[in-house]
C-alpha cells in the first residue's frame, strides 16, 4: 500500500501534526508542484536497473502525499511522465506504465480513506487501456473529495496543454461562443489541464538540474524554486518541511515593490 501510514498516530488532519512544521498555515504554499527527477541515476549509483529506482520513486510519492496532507497542503502537483519521455526505450516505458497501473489500484484505498481528489493532467494517447480505466475509476470516485487535490502530471507537456488550449479556444471563437476582445489570462487559465487549480507557489526539483523540463510553463510565472541535488527516491519529508520553511522566507513580490 504506497499510501499507507504505517507506524504513525492517527492524528486527525493539521491537528497536533501540524505542529511538527514551523510554519503558520497562511504562510505554508497553497500549491505545491514537484518535479521528480533522478531514478534513474539514483538506481544507476547502486548498479540497479532504472526501474528500481522508479519503483522506490513511489514509495516517496507516499511519503511527500502523507506529509501534504498532515501539513494541510490543499494542492499538489506531481511530474509522473512528460510528453518528451516517450523517448525512452520500450522496456523502461512499458515498466513505468506497469507501475502506474498498480499505483492508481494500490494507492485507492488510501486516496479515498485521506479525502484526497485525485486529478490527471496530461494527453491520454499511449498510456495502455488499462491503465487509463484504473486512473478513471479513482479520479471518479475521488472527485467530491474535499481534502488533499493531488493532481499526477502523466504525459504531460507544458506546451502540448497550451497548444490544446488554443485549440479549443478558437473552436469557441468560431462557434460564436467566445468574443476574441474577452480573451485574457483567466480565460487561457480555464482551458489549460489545471482550470480551477491555483497556480503552484512553490516548485521543487530534485537531482539538480536547473531547468524546467516543460513543466506547468504557464503556471509557474510567479513559483518560488527549490532545487535539491538529493534524488527523488532519497526524497523524505524532512526535504519538504526545508522547502517550505524556505518558501516561508521568501519575499515575493509578483514584479512590485
Ligand atoms: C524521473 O527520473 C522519472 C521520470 C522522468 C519518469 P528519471 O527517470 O528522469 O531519472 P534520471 O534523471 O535519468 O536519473
Ligand atoms: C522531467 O524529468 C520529467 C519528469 C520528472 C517526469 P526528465 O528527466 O524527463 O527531464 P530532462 O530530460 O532531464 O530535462
Ligand atoms: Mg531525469
Amino acid at each position: 500500500m504506497v499510501l499507507s501510514n504505517e507506524g504513525a498516530v492517527d492524528t486527525p488532519p493539521g491537528q497536533e501534526k501540524a505542529q511538527e512544521l514551523p510554519v503558520p498555515l497562511e504562510k505554508r504554499p497553497r500549491h505545491i508542484a514537484i518535479i521528480m527527477d533522478g531514478n534513474g541515476r539514483w538506481a544507476a549509483q547502486r548498479g540497479w536497473p532504472r526501474i528500481e529506482g522508479h519503483r522506490r520513486g513511489v514509495q516517496a510519492v507516499g511519503r511527500v502525499v502523507r506529509a501534504c496532507v498532515r501539513w494541510q497542503i490543499p494542492f499538489l502537483t506531481l511530474y509522473c511522465l512528460s510528453s518528451e519521455n516517450w523517448k525512452r526505450p520500450p522496456q523502461e516505458l512499458s515498466a513505468l506504465m506497469e507501475l502506474l497501473g498498480q499505483f492508481m489500484v494500490e494507492a485507492r484505498r488510501e486516496i479515498l480513506r485521506q479525502n484526497i481528489r485525485l486529478r490527471i493532467l496530461g494527453r491520454r494517447e499511449g498510456i495502455p487501456d488499462h491503465v487509463l480505466r484504473e486512473m478513471d475509476k479513482t479520479v471518479s470516485l475521488s472527485a467530491e473529495n474535499r481534502g488533499l487535490c493531488l493532481s499526477l502530471a502523466i504525459n504531460y507537456g507544458g506546451r502540448s496543454e497550451l497548444v490544446d488550449a488554443v485549440r479549443t479556444i478558437v473552436n469557441k471563437v468560431r462557434a460564436g461562443k467566445l468574443d476574441p476582445d474577452q480573451i485574457n489570462d483567466q480565460v487561457i487559465s480555464d482551458h489549460l489541464y489545471t482550470s480551477g487549480l491555483p497556480d503552484p507557489d512553490l516548485l521543487i526539483r530534485t537531482a539538480g538540474e536547473m531547468r524546467v523540463s516543460n513543466f506547468l510553463l504557464w503556471q509557474i510565472s510567479y513559483a518560488e524554486l527549490w532545487v535539491t541535488q538529493d534524488c527523488w527516491p532519497d526524497f523524505t519529508e524532512e526535504h519538504l518541511r526545508q522547502a517550505i520553511c524556505d518558501y516561508a522566507q521568501r519575499v515575493r513580490r509578483f514584479g512590485g515593490l
